[in-house]
């Protein structure tokens, strides 16, 4: 292949592959199968890389990300990023419309639209392609984000069809849907990180990051509404959002051009249930004025269009009463206020507890014990207070104080200074303890399944269990026979535990299986501040053993990718702490894998990377740990079941009937070991 035969085919694999990003991503009907997608995508990087001449930031190749950007380069908007002004009413809805008609007598429609609850990003396209990308900022100049934004799937880099002006923008908001949003919250909590409060929150953090590698990870998505240029193609705000959609931007369908304010109101009446529904948040209904030369006509004040308003839809409220504030102490040693309320029926479900956060928040409502307190379910998706009923407090009204002492081990509370959390310091404390074991036998860590659903606490109260290492010294001489009745916290019932030959045996099994699982997990296990699996993977990566990872220093541990200050600085003060270092000695002496074996998950290429596999069935070459390890380690990430994140689902024998019709049902490719071998191509062997 020469140069210029070489160029056609890079040119031709990015349009089709453009084309087929569009079809999955913002039509949501592929016309080709995930791994016939991929393959062309092989081919594309192949050349790319053979062909270094021909590279192009808009290449479908980067949407996986990889460029850092330490400081996001500040640029000027052209036109300023200005807000809208918001109604909470029929009746100011109707002002807003006395006041456009005192100001043009031409006639007009409006356009009512959803409000989309994320982050504002304005997108600047020449020649067809995407320039630039601009976060709002301070509507005078934002961030320029160019490279984060690129990973989002479902936003044109090279346009669709003809007709768009060689120069223009176009303003929409970056949100992160709710499924999504869970996932990563749940990831972050295993992970040691605080979760993100909202969908919102969460993209815009996201958009933040240097690594945009990072970013390709998380699920973003962006719906444009707003298109400004000199040369525009229509003359109406709808007219403009068709083209859009032709070009293949993702505009939200359900618009609708409406003659006068009633059909405005039926549209937000219809949206303000049907929202709830949608996989992303909403907050409010943007009603604008459909006309571009009416819309000149209104012009706009310092802060906002004259020719638009957004109404924004109530929080959903209940009033109820704090009966009391439970202190949760977590795993890290973190102690949660949550508030145990009388039970309400909020949005759909009944609320009988509110998490409050830290101290400040009780402090800021001033909350008394028995108060009538009001109660939302908004953007966040955990419902808060937001409030106290006025003239609720009596006389003998009991401020709620804040703990001074751990509610399990007596010990006095710390709150470090810029903190909003306090924290029990002891490391023997009751429930970081228990937090800790179990999170040492959970499924991502060293999985000792028989040993789950209460027993880690059975074998603690009983004296058996002081630390993780403890577990390796259990015989059946001291488990059997243990038993104890617990009330089920949730709901309310009694049950027994009881040891008996069988499961004594489980548990020592369980236990004695253990000794196989990686390092890379082991560590993980240890659940050391901040290290969440894909950290523990990254530093057995550059630090295969135990001793090799204990002895590395601040300025060592920061050379390896993704690991900050705060990571480095976490592991260097665990590995020095007297204790934990005969922790580790006795789990050696207990014969776990201290060190990243032969064939262990060392990075062997970046094939499967940004792809997600559930596998499930039996193979007869392979065990299903072989293959998880044989993903991990072409950069492919494997998933625990079927969902939105999932790319392929590897099928073995005798898979479940209910994984498939999942698979089936939400568009995930079912492969064999051969296209999964096909997928590395060559690079791995199974
Ligand atoms: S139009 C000049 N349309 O709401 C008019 N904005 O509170 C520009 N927003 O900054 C905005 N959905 O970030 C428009 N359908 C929509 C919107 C929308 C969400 C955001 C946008 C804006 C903010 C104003």
């Amino acid at each position: 292949m020469d140069a210029l035969q070489a160029k056609q085919r890079i040119d031709q694999l990015r349009s089709e592959l453009n084309e087929h990003n569009y079809r999955y991503y913002v039509l949501a009907a592929p016309v080709i199968s995930d791994f016939e997608f991929d393959m062309l995508m092989k081919e594309l990087e192949q050349l790319e890389s053979g062909w270094p001449q021909f590279a192009d930031p808009n290449s479908p190749t980067l949407r996986v990300g990889g460029e850092v950007t330490r400081e996001f380069p500040v640029f000027v908007h052209v036109r300023p990023m200005l807000s809208l002004s918001n109604v909470y009413s029929a009746a100011e809805l109707d002002d807003f419309d006395q006041r456009v008609r005192r100001l043009t007598d031409a006639p007009f429609h409006y356009v009512a639209e959803l409000k989309f609850d994320g982050v504002a990003i304005s997108l600047h396209y020449a020649g067809g392609r995407l320039v630039r990308a601009v976060t709002r900022g301070d509507g005078e100049k934002g961030d320029d984000v160019t490279a984060n934004i690129r990973t989002i799937r479902s936003i044109p880099l090279q346009l669709r069809g003809d007709g768009y002006p060689d120069e223009f923008e176009i303003r929409g908001e970056v949100v992160m849907p709710v499924d999504g949003f869970r996932e990563l919250n749940r990831q972050r909590e295993e992970d040691g990180d605080a979760p993100f409060a909202n969908p919102r929150n969460a993209a815009a953090g996201t958009l933040k990051m240097q690594d945009s590698a990072q970013v390709a990870r998380r699920p973003l998505d962006c719906y444009l509404y707003h298109m400004l240029g000199d040369d525009l193609p229509a003359g109406s705000h709808s007219g403009n959002l068709t083209y859009a959609a032709s070009w293949g931007f993702r505009v939200f369908p359900h618009y609708q051009v409406c003659k006068n304010m009633r059909e405005v109101w039926e549209f937000i009446e219809h949206w303000g249930e049907a929202r709830q529904k949608l996989p992303f948040q909403t907050d409010g209904v943007v009603v604008k004025i459909n006309e571009t030369d009416v819309q000149e006509t209104l012009g706009f004040t310092a802060k906002s269009p004259r020719w638009a308003v957004a109404f924004k839809y109530k929080a959903e409220q209940a009033v109820t009463r704090l009966l009391g504030v439970e202190f949760q102490v977590g795993r890290t040693g973190a102690v949660t206020p949550v508030a145990i309320l009388e039970p309400v029926s909020l949005a759909g479900t009944t609320v009988q507890r509110a998490s409050l956060h830290n101290a400040d928040i009780i402090q800021n409502l001033g909350l008394c014990l028995g108060d009538r307190v009001q109660v939302e379910k908004g953007g966040d998706i955990i419902p808060k207070i937001v409030g106290v009923e006025p003239g609720t407090h009596d006389l003998f009204a009991e401020p709620v104080k804040f703990i001074e002492n751990c509610p399990a081990c007596g010990t006095s509370l710390v709150r470090n200074a810029g903190e909003a959390q306090h924290f029990c310091p002891n490391a023997k404390c009751p429930p970081r303890i228990k937090g800790g074991i179990e999170h040492f036998i959970s499924r991502k860590a060293m999985d000792i399944k028989s040993l789950g659903e209460g027993k880690t606490g059975l074998l603690y109260d009983a004296g058996l269990l002081h630390n993780i290492a403890d577990l390796y010294e259990l015989t059946a001489d001291k488990l059997t026979g243990l038993g104890k009745v617990y009330t089920d916290p949730v709901t309310g019932k009694k049950r027994t535990i009881a040891l008996k030959e069988k499961s004594v045996s489980n548990i020592l099994e369980g236990i004695k299986a253990s000794g196989q699982i990686p390092f890379e997990r082991l560590l993980f296990g240890l659940g050391i501040r901040y290290v969440g699996e894909t950290v523990a993977r990254n530093l057995v990566a550059r630090f295969p053993s135990v001793e090799a990872l204990a002895s590395a220093t601040f300025e060592e541990l920061r050379q390896v990718p993704e690991i900050g200050e705060r990571i480095a600085e976490s592991v260097t003060a665990w590995f020095s702490d007297e204790e934990n270092r005969s922790l580790v000695a006795r789990l050696a002496a207990a014969g776990l894998q201290m060190q990243q074996k032969a064939g262990g998950i060392t990075q062997l290429s970046a094939a499967l990377e940004g792809l997600g596999f559930v596998v499930s069935g039996v193979f007869a070459e392979v065990s299903r740990d072989q293959l998880h390890a044989l993903i991990r380690s072409h950069g492919g990430k494997v998933l625990s079941g079927v969902s939105a994140a999932c790319n392929y689902l590897v099928a073995g024998e005798n898979m479940g009937p209910a994984k498939r019709k999942k698979a089936e049902e939400s568009g995930v490719s079912i492969i064999g070991l051969e296209e999964l071998r096909a997928l590395i191509s060559g690079q791995g062997s199974v």
